[in-house]
């Protein structure tokens, strides 16, 4: 991998100006900072920002996000309990926050995410105490995506749908029981119209997994041949530490046969989890609760290893992981329109929290301080920081 660190220089930003817009960055001051600046030419290097960074205008971080990162991702602004909460009541306050910063930073936005089975209102599938008909469903489907995109028009990213199989089968949501399998094909119609030119993507988890992988190419392939464009596929990439899961051939395989079928590849949630799997407590009360005979000492620290800080061998390994991940990702460059990670900061990630709550994870390139951590400077090629 080239050393990226001579293409890196600083920029003065002040915070102030992130949102009052007088002080914006130019074209080539953009071009020259951070994460974004090293992958020039390659694809975008986006990150993910939180409500309470947007309504609390946290400003260290978001004058680090607008040095590194030349795209943005809303982890909950944009999903529709955040803008619908209510029916026909849009709450535009935070997304309009979210599409101001990208726009006075010069940022690629994507728009996230438009049709999913989670972070929904109960009230999309009920009238008068009974779950609605397909049609009145695809009404409110339609009604939401026109509204969300007529208002942002200027993201021209969109996650359309999100998490539409599982496994190799569809999963069977609200929206697949009430639609059946053509509410993707639909949610896809209903965005082309209200953008005809936006990039729309279908974006899910665990697209390494070969039945999954093809469950969803096929899925796709349908929907190109009756004539529903898919401009790409998003990889979220939750990726682990343990097992390095999945590996490097997985993940370069799954990007070279989306791209071989002609979808651009994007990355989307990118963040390696340092902590042991633990599926087995997923959706049990935090660590700390679980009771002392459903769960030993010695297994709470089996679990939970690094609460005070990751010790420099895990370190080192989180950076040789990131490394070999961004070795893939600069080789298949070409098939790749950009790399998002999900948070900037470790303390933002959700990966303290699942799939058992309250542990200490360390996935992201930054600390809670905003220093970049040996992860940061392996994926600029420097190896041994
Ligand atoms: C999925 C969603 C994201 C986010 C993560 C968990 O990957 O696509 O928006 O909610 O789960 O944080």
């Amino acid at each position: 991998m080239i050393n990226r660190r001579n293409l890196i220089k600083s920029t003065t930003i002040t915070a102030a100006a992130l949102f009052s817009g007088c002080r914006r960055f130019t074209n080539q001051q953009r071009a020259l900072s951070g994460l974004s600046a090293a992958f020039e030419g390659q694809f975008r290097f986006g990150t993910s920002i939180k409500n309470n960074t947007l309504q609390g205008n946290d400003t260290n971080l978001l004058t680090l996000i607008a040095k590194e990162f030349n795209a943005i991702t809303a982890n909950n602004a944009m999903k529709w309990e955040g803008l619908q909460p209510k029916l026909n009541e849009f709450n535009w306050q935070i997304a309009d926050k979210f599409v101001d910063f990208g726009q006075q930073n010069n940022m690629q936005i994507t728009g996230h995410v438009l049709v999913w089975h989670k972070q929904i209102p109960n009230y999309v599938f009920i009238k008068d105490d009974k779950i609605i008909s397909k049609k009145l469903l695809l009404q409110r489907m339609e009604q939401h995506i026109s509204n969300v995109m007529e208002r942002y028009k200027k993201v021209t990213e969109w996650d359309v749908v999100n998490e539409a199989i599982v496994g190799g089968k569809w999963l069977e949501s609200k929206w697949y029981k009430i639609i059946g399998p053509d509410y993707v094909k639909r949610a896809f119609q209903f965005a082309r119209n209200a953008n005809p030119s936006a990039t729309l993507i279908y974006n899910d988890y665990g697209i390494t997994n070969p039945k999954k992988q093809q469950a969803i190419l096929g899925l796709l392939s349908k929907l190109n041949n009756s004539g529903v464009r898919v401009d790409g596929v998003g990889m979220q990439s939750h990726f682990s530490l343990e097992k390095n899961f999945p590996s490097t051939d997985m993940i370069e395989q799954t990007i070279e046969t989306f791209a071989r079928q002609g979808y651009q590849v994007f990355i989307t949630e990118l963040d390696v989890d340092v902590l042991p799997r633990a599926w087995k407590y997923v959706r049990q009360p935090p660590l700390q609760q679980l009771h002392i005979n459903e769960i030993s000492i010695r297994e709470a620290k089996y679990l939970d290893p690094y609460p005070n800080g990751l010790p420099e061998k895990v370190s080192k390994e989180l950076a040789d992981r990131y490394a070999s991940i961004f070795n893939v990702f600069s080789r298949q460059s070409d098939n790749i329109s950009r790399v998002t990670v999900w948070g900037t900061l470790d303390t933002e990630s959700w990966k303290h929290d699942w799939p058992i709550l309250g542990r200490t994870n360390y996935p992201l390139l930054f600390d809670n301080k905003g220093n970049p951590k040996q992860a940061y400077f392996s994926v600029l090629g420097e190896g041994n920081n």
